[in-house]
């Protein structure tokens, strides 16, 4: 049967309990209801939430559903297409092939494996700076210290965006972070038409003045014969900040989280921190911040993994349940960082995987090694009832995260 707003959401996957611990609710889907329906209390809307691992690879890869709004009959495409700046919203990860064959190519150009290597001296740095600072305060909340400000710190140094506008970019990109009842819509809409303002004066700047920045490869391809529109540039540029900013924040709060939970695993990783890449996919594995696809929109009426349904139902997939997906991970609630193999799914399937990968590995391996390597005494400063998880079910994260560094 198709979902629709009259039949009652079965499953809260956004109550306080789930944010908490999702891992029984998935696993109940996984055997049980393993094609959900499921109720978006934002947009009121219902969906089909997949949670198996097999049907999330298949699913990824199949061309009856579509990212693209557009394709939508405009009734519907207004409730997805959301406020604000519509000129941001032309990004990989609303498009279909050919138009997401072309751009992804295009960024594929710019967004180097070499350019992602070169940073890596600078983000060792960092880590080494924002490390010391904290610990010098004996303890602090890892999040606001740590998590937080590397990536926005990576990803403007990435882009190029000039030192002295920095703060105030961080201002307009953190109001996307803060849960709605800090901000509301009012102050995203605001900020999202700020730094479209900034964007377009950082473009027009780096037309003028080139520099080696990830901004200025975008504007060279754009420029070989028109490929790449100013509006594709500009989403763009705002999908690297959104994609690629609270998705880091939360690998590595919410892996440190488990690896203080996990102490034998933490002792592994001091006696022989050559484990640490290994440990990284692991934690991405088990606590990645990515708990939703984004919607994807049936083109027909079909049936999905057993289950009719209709055109321009929406799917997700889960890709933390997947992730704990027996079928796939043997004994998958046991956080093993020497797991191997470990084919998990938290950077995506298909022509969408994830274009930062390499970036979110390299940063979140560097910042695994301070944290190990100078932390000796690192334990958590509130008893572990008391951490408070944020309300998306899209990005699993931590509101904060005390952490004390002293002997005890
Ligand atoms: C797409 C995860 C970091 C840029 C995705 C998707 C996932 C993901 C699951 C696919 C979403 C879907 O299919 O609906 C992650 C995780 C990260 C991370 C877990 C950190 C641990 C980054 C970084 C960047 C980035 C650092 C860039 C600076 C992107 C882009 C896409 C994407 C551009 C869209 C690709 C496309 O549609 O072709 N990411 N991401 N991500 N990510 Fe990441």
């Amino acid at each position: 049967m198709t979902p629709d707003a009259s039949t009652a959401p079965s499953y809260d996957l956004w109550a306080p309990q789930v944010r908490a611990n999702p891992f029984p609710l998935y696993q109940y889907l996984r055997e049980k209801d393993p094609v959900a329906r499921v109720m978006d209390p934002h947009r009121q809307m219902p969906f089909w939430l997949l949670t198996r691992y097999r049907d999330v690879v298949e699913t990824a890869k199949d061309p009856r559903l579509t990212n693209d709004v557009e394709k939508l009959p405009e009734e519907l495409r207004k409730k997805f297409r959301g406020g604000g700046a519509q000129t941001l919203n032309r990004h990989l990860l609303v498009m279909d092939p050919p138009d997401h064959t072309r751009v992804r190519s295009l960024a594929t150009q710019a967004f180097t494996p070499r350019r992602v290597e070169a940073l890596r001296p600078r983000i060792t740095a960092l880590c080494a700076e924002l490390l010391e600072s904290m610990k010098a305060r004996g303890s602090a909340d890892f999040v606001e210290a740590f998590a937080f400000p590397l990536p926005i710190t990576v990803i403007s140094e990435l882009l190029g965006v000039p030192l002295e506008d920095r703060a105030q970019f961080r201002t307009w990109i953190e109001v996307f972070f803060t849960p709605p009842a800090q901000g509301g819509m009012e102050r995203i809409r605001e900020s999202l038409d700020r730094l479209l303002a900034y964007l377009e004066g950082f473009i027009e700047l780096r037309r003028r003045q080139p520099q080696e920045d990830l901004v200025t490869a975008l504007l060279a391809v754009e420029e070989q014969g028109d490929r790449l529109s100013t509006r594709e540039l500009l989403s763009m540029i705002y999908l690297l900040l959104v994609a690629g900013h609270e998705t880091t924040v939360h690998v590595l709060s919410n892996g440190t989280l488990e690896l203080l939970r996990h102490p034998d695993q933490l002792q592994l990783l001091r006696e022989d921190p050559s484990l640490i890449p290994s440990a990284v996919e692991e934690l991405l594995r088990f606590c990645g911040p990515v708990e939703l696809t984004m919607g994807r929109f049936a083109l027909e009426d079909f049936e999905l993994c057993g289950q009719p349904i209709k055109a321009h139902d929406v799917v997700r997939m889960n890709i933390l349940a997947a992730n704990h997906d027996a079928e796939q991970f043997p004994d998958p609630e046991r956080l093993d960082v020497k797991r191997s193999p470990n084919k998990h799914l938290a950077f995506g399937q298909g022509i969408h995987f994830c274009l930062g990968s390499n970036l979110a590995k390299l940063e979140a391996t560097l910042a695994f090694e301070v944290i190990i390597e100078r932390l000796p005494h690192l334990r958590l400063a509130v008893p572990p009832e008391q951490l408070q998880w944020r309300s998306s079910a899209q990005v699993r994260g931590l509101m904060r995260l005390p952490l004390s560094f002293e002997a005890p």
